[in-house]
């Protein structure tokens, strides 16, 4: 399976993974063929993307996930209630929020040991919500690598969720602005930490520790963040797991001033902070969960050849097990084979190909009769 945006889904293309819509009413199942009218409903509904079979680079990738997209959907729709009863009514349903997080963290703990093929788990556009659950997600797994015992999971689970709780006092209008913000706008947002720590701490069900996730989330090692301007061990670990996963899902994620870094571009923009707003440790057990090269993702070797990544393992993130579909002259191979990177230290991974370039292949108009376009196969 292979996950296409909308923009390049064809008719004759199966999906692969159920989607669902902002409700978490099943839209396509498993299997469904896509027509023009279907695509055309999708982009209609603001669906960013799906993941796919029907194409050359379809069968075999590793459709392992942390978190079923199920449990995620009952999580967001859950914290989307949860949102909506704050601001309405200023309290927090905490047991169902708790039974929530349980759930998320007994699914990861089941799943762990498997890699995250972060790029684009969400497959529609409601960040707010969905945000909160991939933060709490990312945090989880960052926990578990740190060696959390469960009592510190389940602390930092709730905070994590609820970490960014404190945006219901801030407009839609300015939480959605896809210009720069005034400084007034920038106030509002600024205020965020520190509402969501009020609301929490009236809550004598939620750990204290976790409030301060909401508190300080916003803060960085240096002394840069906000708002208190806290440094070091002033701010709590928690907070400090949170703020770089915090960070990690919002790079990923198609905002409105901006579109998504590719997974890659992010692990190298945060990265490059290890060790100054951020704590080198936990970005080390974070990027240990997520796989550079997810499964599905179609990439040139440093011979030229392309493939699809079919199977990753987190001993070795950045050598996954790449299916080759393509020699180095860009002409397509009638046996496909399979090379296991981690037993070959020769080769590597030069290059993640865009959906344009794969697109382009996969019609032979990279590479004058290079290879068939699906629709004449
Ligand atoms: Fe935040």
């Amino acid at each position: 399976m292979r996950r296409v945006g909308i923009g390049f889904l064809r008719p004759g293309m199966k999906v692969a993974r159920p989607v669902y819509d902002r409700s978490g009413r099943l839209l396509l199942a498993t299997g469904i063929a896509l027509t023009e009218n279907f695509i055309k409903r999708l982009s209609e509904m603001r669906i960013g993307a799906l993941y796919i079979e029907g194409d050359i680079f379809s069968g075999g990738a590793d459709a392992s996930e942390i978190v079923q997209q199920s449990t995620r959907m009952e999580s967001i729709k859950l914290f989307k209630e949860t949102y909506r009863y704050v601001k309405s009514r200023r309290y927090i349903d905490t047991r169902s929020v708790q039974k929530t997080v349980d759930d998320l963290l007994d699914e990861i703990l089941g799943s762990y040991g498997t890699l995250i093929n972060y790029y684009e788990i969400r497959t529609y556009d409601d960040y707010t919500f969905s945000h909160s659950v991939d933060v709490c997600i990312l945090s989880l797994l960052t926990g578990i690598s740190l060696g959390f015992d469960r009592l510190k999971l389940k602390e930092l689970d709730i905070g994590a969720l609820l970490h960014d709780i404190g945006k219901v006092k801030v407009s839609k209008e300015v939480l959605n602005k896809p210009g720069a913000l005034t400084p007034d706008e920038l106030q509002q947002i600024r205020r965020h930490p520190e509402e969501g720590f009020n609301i929490l701490r009236r809550h004598h069900d939620i750990p204290l520790l976790s409030a301060h996730i909401a508190l300080q989330h916003q803060e960085r090692l240096d002394g840069s963040g906000y708002p208190r301007r806290l440094s070091g061990d002033e701010i709590h670990k928690y907070a400090r797991v949170v703020m770089i996963a915090d960070v990690f899902d919002a790079l990923t994620s198609d905002r409105p001033y901006r579109t998504a870094y590719p997974v890659m571009q992010a692990v190298d923009f945060i990265g490059s902070l290890a060790g100054e707003a951020f704590e080198e440790d936990y970005v080390a057990a974070l990027f240990s969960n997520i796989s550079p090269f997810p499964a599905g993702s179609v990439v040139m070797l440093n011979t030229g050849e392309i493939g699809q990544v079919v199977k990753t393992d987190k001993s070795a993130p950045d050598r996954p097990v790449v299916r080759i579909f393509f020699d180095r002259q860009k002409n397509r191979i009638n046996h496909p084979f399979e090379i296991d990177l981690s037993g070959e230290p020769l080769l590597s991974i030069a290059q993640t190909l865009s959906e344009e370039e794969v697109f382009r292949l996969t019609c032979g108009t990279l590479q004058p009769g290079g290879s068939a376009c699906l629709d004449r196969e």
